[in-house]
């Protein structure tokens, strides 16, 4: 194992959890920056050719663990491992963000969905070659078809 450490933290609007929308439908169209330490900003380098990138980071606000619980989209319980709970045993976060501008160490981007301060552990280009016809959705799929 290894010791995370990381590479810089997110501006983001969102200073309360209660203000980043939840539930089926939701949409995260919030802007904010990635603020990368000088020491790794060499590492960004070529990132602004892709429109979107996975950012991993921790959920630094978030203690302890749930292996059963209900998701504010849906009222049946499920497993903490299809789902995108806080309450995790290692408590890491993985958000799609959409890449607006690069300014040094500075991303810019859209689609936050984490707090302001949240601490960054890797940014890699979103990518993905699994056709969508090919996607299942599971429970989700399930809430939203019982929704009224
Ligand atoms: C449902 S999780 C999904 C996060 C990410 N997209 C994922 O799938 O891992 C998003 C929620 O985590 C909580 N959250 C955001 N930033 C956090 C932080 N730094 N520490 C603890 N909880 C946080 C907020 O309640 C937010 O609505």
């Amino acid at each position: 194992m290894f010791t995370p450490q990381p590479i810089g933290s997110v501006f983001s609007p969102y200073k309360d959890a209660a203000a980043i929308p939840k539930g089926l439908g939701a949409e995260h169209q919030a802007e904010g920056v990635l603020n990368i330490l000088p020491e790794f900003e060499p590492g960004l380098a070529d990132i602004e050719g892709f429109s979107h990138l996975f950012v991993i980071w921790v959920f630094d606000r978030s203690n302890g663990f749930d292996l059963i619980g209900k998701p504010p989209t849906d009222s049946m319980a499920h497993g903490v491992f299809a789902t995108r709970s806080p309450r995790r045993p290692n408590p890491i976060g993985l958000t799609v963000v959409e890449l607006l501008r690069r300014e040094g160490g500075a991303l810019h981007v859209r689609g936050l969905d984490m707090l302001d301060g949240t601490p960054i552990l890797d940014i890699k280009p979103y990518m993905s070659s699994i056709p969508a016809e090919t996607l299942r959705r599971g429970w989700l799929a399930e809430a939203e078809a019982r929704k009224p």
